[in-house]
């Protein structure tokens, strides 16, 4: 069947039916089980306001949606690092969700140093940096005493704190219990589970890594016995889920070649390891399509468009919206914008490009330095090319999620075009909200593009001058193409969701009988 061709109704009755079918399956599941999520950031943060009282701040994205969705069908206990003096407080009660339902929240709170070195230093930037093959290899990184502290006094001991959580946890549960640990903060917390806990105690260990996961070339980086530990954690996991089909092959090679007897058997795609087999699959993440049409809806976001139609006038307009964030490969962007109006001067005084950046990880100096470096970027083209009537690029700094989809809403062309991401939901929420037909101009290298493909114009990251030929191509596409190439994207992105995601989760471990 034709992607493009399917008619609207035949989508919307398979959708329903689908749906249902993702509904049941999420109700027998866990009819007799229970659920421990544990991740590094919980569902929601509490702060103390000035009259005393504790607030409750839900966490924005589709993850904690999905998630927090299931509390509905399960006693589920969701447990993180603490994030503020509140979450300190918190004492493991649970927290009502607006539909209705609630989960048990469980806040584990370690030292600072030991946080700093965990996510400071070894998660952020050691091995994000190393995850989306980002490290100047000549130049960095360099682990030193240090770097060794972290990995020990920090990202060992916060992943001990999170087994010993986990492992009382799933004692105290009357049912059996299935965990799904998420991303690249807890690596070695399944492992530390696995020893802690008896045989016929064990839950169903399910990892998620919402980052890419290079081939085995990269993890030299890491000493052996950083990386040794690394596979050995997730090796004690039942499956273990990637956001493409790449990342996953490129796990299980990276155990044949850095993990010592470990048996890699890639037509089954699984690990046998200390004699335990790890089922290695991919689960694109996606975005709650629904809330996000719902939000888009909203008087707040109507405000935001009004003043983004106001900065664009009667331009043409090239949207980005990220956070601040080396991998987004946001210089280039600008480069690629500069090279556009060098080659096509007919686009000088007709397009604006809006960049909607989101401060992250500031902690950390890559991304100190890389705010610098963007901005730079940015004066560089206005200084060049702007007039008294046109300033070519403007950045917003801010964390406004209903000013990105009002900005998403009104783009002609998207600019994703990381070095690595893993998935890349901007990618996705885009063309679901967007009314102009807008082209999606996507990065080879995001996780985005083995479902996007289809409907985007696909770039190599690199390449500079591809990409300001894309932006063209983008920008000058027959209102025709647009209209095709849009629709494909929307009909992807709403049959594969953020409930697909959960449900193929589920999915793959009822099929495997664990
Ligand atoms: C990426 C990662 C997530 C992480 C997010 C924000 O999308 O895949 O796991 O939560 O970045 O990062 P932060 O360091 O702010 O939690």
């Amino acid at each position: 069947m034709n992607q493009a061709t399917v008619s609207a109704a035949s989508t919307e009755s398979e959708l329903a039916s689908w749906r249902q079918h993702c509904t049941m399956l999420q109700t027998d599941f866990f009819a007799n089980r229970a659920l421990i999520i544990a991740a590094n950031r919980g569902p929601v943060t509490f702060t103390l306001a000035e009259d005393g009282n504790l607030q409750i701040e839900r966490g924005a994205g589709g993850l904690v949606t999905a998630l927090t969705g299931l509390a509905r069908h399960v006693d589920a206990t969701w447990i993180a690092c603490a994030q503020t003096e509140a979450d300190v407080e918190w004492r493991d009660g649970r927290v009502p969700f607006d539909d209705g339902s609630a989960m048990r929240v469980r806040f584990l709170a370690p030292d600072a140093a030991a946080y700093d070195g965990y996510y400071n230093v070894i998660a952020n930037p050691l091995l994000w940096f190393l995850q989306h093959s980002m490290w100047d290899v000549p130049r960095a990184p360099v682990i030193d005493r240090a770097t060794w502290a972290a990995w020990e006094e920090g990202y060992v001991a916060v992943n001990r704190l999170f087994a010993d959580a986990i492992a009382e946890e799933v004692r105290a549960s009357a049912l059996p219990t299935l965990v799904m640990l998420q991303d690249y903060h807890l690596y070695l917390a399944p492992r530390f589970l696995r020893d802690r806990l008896r045989p016929r105690e064990r839950p169903i260990t399910l990892h998620f890594v919402h980052i890419p996961w290079p081939g085995p070339e990269y993890w030299r980086i890491l000493p052996p016995a950083m990386r040794q530990a690394i596979l050995d954690g997730l090796c004690a996991v039942d499956v273990l889920g990637f956001q493409t089909r790449d990342d996953g092959l490129n796990f299980i090679r990276t155990c044949q070649t850095h993990l010592p007897r470990a048996y890699a058997n890639y037509r089954q795609s699984r690990v046998w390891y200390r004699n335990h087999a790890t089922h290695v699959r991919d689960f694109p993440i996606s975005i709650d399509v629904a809330a996000l049409r719902q939000l888009a809806r909203s008087p707040e976001v109507a405000q935001y468009r009004a003043d983004i139609q106001d900065l664009v006038g009667k331009r043409q307009l090239v949207l980005r919206i990220d956070r601040m964030e080396p991998s987004k490969n946001i210089v280039r962007g600008f480069q690629a914008f500069d090279e556009l109006l060098e080659l096509y001067p007919e686009h000088r005084e007709c397009v604006v490009f809006l960049a909607l950046l989101v401060p992250s990880r500031l902690g950390v100096d890559e991304y100190q330095n890389y705010l610098d470096e963007l901005m730079a970027a940015a004066g560089r083209v206005n200084a060049r090319y702007g007039t008294s009537e046109w300033e070519p690029v403007r950045v917003l700094v801010g964390d406004s999620y209903p000013r990105s989809v009002a900005a998403s809403q009104l783009y002609d062309v998207l600019l994703v075009n990381a070095i690595a991401d893993g998935m890349n939901l901007v990618a996705k929420e885009g063309p679901i909200v967007n009314r102009h037909h807008g082209a999606l101009v996507l990065s080879e290298s995001a996780g985005a593009r083995q479902q996007l493909e289809p409907g985007a114009l696909v770039i190599s990251p690199c390449d500079v001058y591809a990409t300001a030929q894309a932006l063209h191509q983008a920008l000058t596409m027959p209102r025709r193409e647009r209209q095709e190439r849009a629709q494909r994207l929307r009909w992807i992105i709403e049959r594969e969701d953020i409930a697909a995601w959960l449900c193929a989760q589920l999915e793959a471990i009822t099929k495997l009988k664990l």
